[in-house]
């Protein structure tokens, strides 16, 4: 029963996408258990990018079945659309299972996440605008529409009408728009049915039957541990819970199937969208690593914020997450940067030094980072293969996070190609027996 959760460690855009297509080809399921399309997984592949935003990032193994899970929300203009552009690039999708508990995003998802962040004003989220609150918020308020519903159109009307009715004066701005009207948007959505049929499957039975027989199966996180809605920066968050824990809610397995969480961290860090960043730059320096590191938003286009790598956020993530490994990708990016900062510490207002991250949202808005210096290197690290090809400094940089993190690297990204990695130390166990 091994099995692989794959989770972001940061604030989401670590490269999650590009280490799931590297181990996907060993494993038998890659199973995505949380957020929607406000993800966006890019994979290069001999020269060739594959942008995906609901689709597992296992889709370009042809032998791996990929799960959209019960606990993604799903928007199904996108995910046909998807569909439909890898079909155009020759990439077999008949592997893509997708859950008939998922719940749906629907067009007043959409408007209704726009207007939230209106009515916010300064104080708005940033939100991908991809209707991801809401669609969760009517899941807990049980007024959800779930990918079984696309199959009868009584239901799926009854329970469309039910769902619009308390909404109606949030959704006034948009009372005449014709993507409101209740037929069309219950013809469309059959249409969608129509067309996601096929793919419709029990996929906690096929991931229990997969685990079962000693498979490797893998879990593909989306967003990251400080975007959770319960253990991130509340309320600058996103609405479901990035963590390993959940792809056990998210898929239908127990906790004892997860048996390694690789967690994935940039050697620096960015987050897109507002809320609190101790180690941000806002300086010339955070624009070049930006410019560098093509830090512009996967699916929003918006330049992402930019500041040095975290040990203490890091720390956190690695507890709540249960992690086994890390995975620290762009290390190709600090090359020529000068001297790094790794932050091993939060100075409070009144002068002490945090070594862990605050429970109090207010204490952790006010911190000022404390920086260890490192050496930095020249060289252009994008060739390297194997650990005893990396300059002297990346290495002693790599082996100082993890110290402080407590948690061993498994693999490093010196480039954003999939063979652009280096295995640090023994291969995943796991993954040998995969293979
Ligand atoms: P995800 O959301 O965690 O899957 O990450 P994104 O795909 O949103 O953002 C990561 C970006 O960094 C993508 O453009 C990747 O192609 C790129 N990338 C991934 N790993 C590396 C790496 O090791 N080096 C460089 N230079 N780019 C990388
Ligand atoms: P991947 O999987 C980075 C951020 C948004 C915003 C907050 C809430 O590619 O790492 P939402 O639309 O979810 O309600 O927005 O979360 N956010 C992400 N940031 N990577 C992501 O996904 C993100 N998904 C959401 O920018 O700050
Ligand atoms: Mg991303």
């Amino acid at each position: 029963m091994p099995s692989i959760a794959i989770v972001g460690a940061q604030w989401g855009d670590e490269g999650k996408g590009k280490v799931v297509d590297l181990l996907a080809e060993q494993a038998t399921v890659v199973a995505r258990f949380q957020g929607g399309n406000n993800a966006g997984h890019t994979i290069v592949r001999g020269g060739e990018t594959f942008k995906f935003h609901l689709i597992p990032s296992g889709i370009l193994s042809p032998t791996t079945t990929c799960v959209i899970g019960n606990g993604v929300v799903v928007d199904p203009a996108v995910l046909t659309a998807e569909i439909d552009g890898l079909r155009a690039r020759g990439v077999d999708i008949d592997n893509l299972r997708l859950s008939a508990n998922a719940h749906l995003i629907m067009p007043y998802h959409l408007m209704l996440d726009q207007v939230g962040e209106a009515k916010l004003g300064k104080l708005e989220i940033g939100t991908t605008r991809r209707g991801i609150g809401p669609c969760y918020a009517d899941k807990a308020a049980r007024l959800g529409i779930r990918v079984q519903d696309l199959l009868d159109e009584k239901i799926l009307k009854k329970k469309i009408m039910a769902a619009l009715e308390p909404k109606r004066l949030m959704l006034r701005p948009f009372e005449r728009d014709p993507a409101l009207d209740l037929q069309t948007i219950t013809e469309q959505y059959l249409t969608y049915g129509h067309r996601l049929e096929q793919h419709i499957a029990d996929t906690a039975a096929l991931l229990h039957r997969a685990l079962d027989d000693g498979e490797l199966v893998i879990f593909e996180g989306a967003q990251a541990a400080l975007l959770d809605i319960d253990h991130g920066t509340y309320p600058f968050v996103t609405s479901s819970n990035p963590v390993a824990g959940a792809a056990c809610v998210g898929t239908g397995v127990g906790p004892r199937d997860i048996t390694e969480v690789w967690g994935v961290a940039k050697a620096y860090a960015t987050r897109v969208g507002a809320g609190p960043f101790p180690t941000e730059l806002d300086d010339e320096l955070g624009e070049e690593i930006r410019r560098r590191g093509g830090e512009f938003g996967t699916t929003t286009g918006r330049p992402r914020r930019t500041g040095w790598i975290d040990v203490i956020a890091l720390r956190y993530a690695a507890r709540i997450n249960g992690m086994t490994s890390l995975a620290i990708t762009k290390l190709d990016v600090l090359g020529g940067v000068g001297t790094l900062r790794v932050c091993t510490g939060y100075r409070t207002g009144d002068g002490a030094e945090l070594d862990a991250f605050p429970y109090h949202q207010t204490v952790l808005h006010h911190v000022e980072p404390v920086y260890a210096d490192l050496p930095g290197w020249e060289e252009d690290i994008s060739d390297c293969r194997e650990v005893d090809e990396l300059p002297e400094n990346a290495l002693a940089f790599l082996r100082f996070v993890e110290q402080r993190v407590g948690v061993p690297i498994a693999l490093i990204g010196v480039g954003p190609s999939r063979d652009q990695v280096v295995w640090l130390g023994e291969r995943s166990p796991l993954l040998a027996s995969a293979a």
